[in-house]
């Protein structure tokens, strides 16, 4: 068992560099099961759900090679199991995009139920909807999923809400269908693009990513023989820039799209940071006490409910009352309580919270109830005073590169100790 201990104190300054996206390389990672051939992925962050995710490929019989840290070339020309068990799928969510890839690349799959952080209901029910719509029969029984299509035909297909994995995963099932689907109220994330990207790199066909109608055009077979970068994670850079203004910091954040970074640029200035952007790099800055806002999360280009949690750090030492309303997960207020024991004052109810802003936080023993409640409270800890001891951190590594090791290059005082 490994914890954080922080010690507060220190305001943020100097260079961070954002890795490679969790969220696409997990998408990825699956979608080079479409591909006859080999493929080079690039920019992976090197993290935990991106190492079991290449070892269930490798499981499933890809030929897998470790270039360097954040570099694999994958081999797909021979997949020998459609199936992938419950012990493993459960270990996270991106899992289900097992189905989609095999789905459309064997015509079958038997993959166990996601996990995952718990953020409350995370249903599949459009993911299933969308694989029916293209001709699969699904069976729900015993923890697995199964899928299986004498062939996928291509249709339109509404999404009832916009969701990120199903939108990813019936594009992952169409690209190698007969004739055209067309995915309508899709999700619109950097990483939907990203994967898009490079599938499209790898010869498929899809038109639209990145606006709410997404066209694919089905092909025969997707070619190898091509490199592809991950994306950098939006989240990521988002969560440095609420560590800078919340440590009334100074810092750049290098290897980032700006354009990703709007909603919560916006924000930081409405609450009295600064922001400069400049290309791949962001300076944000905040010298005084950060004011009250009203945030709601929201699908993108809205504010993202992954930086709710670090946002409500900030807005937990803002000068006045803040309201924070999540409208994607039922269950994402559980850092409150852990913010509480700091000494915030944060009353969750139901799908808002009330965020009554003090003067400073104290540090104290804390737990890291999910992978962005677990960065949350690192921020907490840089700006509290005293010591902050943050337990349960497998959570922060599923998603975060070298995350005490960027923050002790910004001037935190963070270290990882083995219990
Ligand atoms: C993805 O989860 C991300 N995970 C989450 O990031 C992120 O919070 C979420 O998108 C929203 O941006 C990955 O990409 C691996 P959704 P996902 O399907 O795909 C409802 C993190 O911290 N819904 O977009 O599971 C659902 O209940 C993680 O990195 C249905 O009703 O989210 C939710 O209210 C946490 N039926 C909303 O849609 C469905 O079939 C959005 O969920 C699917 C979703």
């Amino acid at each position: 068992m490994e914890k954080l201990v922080v010690t507060g104190g220190t305001p943020l300054k100097g260079d961070v560099t954002i890795s490679g996206a969790k969220n696409a390389a997990v998408a990825i990672i699956p979608a080079t099961l479409l591909v006859n051939g080999v493929c080079t992925i690039e920019n992976l962050p090197n993290i935990s759900d991106v190492k079991l995710y290449v070892d269930i490929l490798k499981s499933l019989g890809a030929k897998v090679k470790w270039i360097n840290l954040h570099e694999v070339t994958i081999d797909t020309r021979e997949i020998t199991s459609h199936e992938a068990p419950l012990e493993i799928t459960s270990k996270f969510r991106a899992s289900y995009y097992l189905i989609g890839a095999l789905l459309g690349r064997l015509k079958k799959a038997k993959v166990g139920s996601p996990g995952g952080c718990n953020l409350g209901q995370r249903p599949i029910d459009q993911h299933i909807k969308g694989f029916e719509a293209l001709g699969a029969n699904i069976t729900v029984a015993n923890g697995n999923i199964t899928a299986e299509a004498d062939k996928l035909v291509g249709t339109n297909i509404y999404m009832d809400v916009v969701s990120v994995g199903a939108t990813i995963n019936v594009m992952l099932a169409s690209v190698l269908a007969e004739g055209t689907t067309i995915i309508d109220n899709a999700a619109k994330e950097p990483h939907i693009v990203d994967v898009a990207n490079f599938l499209n790199t790898m010869g498929a066909d899809i038109r639209g990513a990145g606006t709410d109608v997404i066209k694919i055009n089905g092909v025969q077979e997707l070619k190898g023989n091509a490199t592809y970068s991950v994306v950098p994670d939006q989240i990521e850079a988002g969560t440095f820039m609420m560590a800078a203004v919340a440590s009334r910091g100074d810092i750049t954040i290098r290897n980032c799209i700006t354009k990703h970074l709007e909603s919560i640029t916006a924000k930081v200035i409405e609450i009295g940071g600064h922001v400069v952007s400049n290309g791949d790099h962001l300076r944000v800055w905040c010298t005084d006490r950060p004011h009250k806002a009203n945030i709601k999360t929201l699908p993108y280009p809205g504010f993202p409910t992954d930086l709710q949690p670090q946002m409500g750090v900030v807005l937990s030492t803002a000068d006045g009352i803040s309201y924070i309303t999540e409208s994607i997960w039922e269950s994402r207020f559980q850092y409150t309580a852990e913010l509480n024991k700091m000494g915030a004052k944060i009353t969750p109810s139901g799908k808002q919270a009330v965020f009554e802003g003090v003067e400073k936080l104290q540090g104290a023993p804390v737990y890291a109830t999910d992978l962005r409640a677990g960065a949350a409270l690192i921020i907490a800890g840089i700006v509290a005073d005293g010591v902050t001891e943050i337990y349960n951190i497998n959570h922060i590594d599923r998603g975060y590169e070298n995350i005490e090791e960027k923050f002790k290059k910004l001037g935190a005082k963070i270290e990882r100790i083995e219990e």
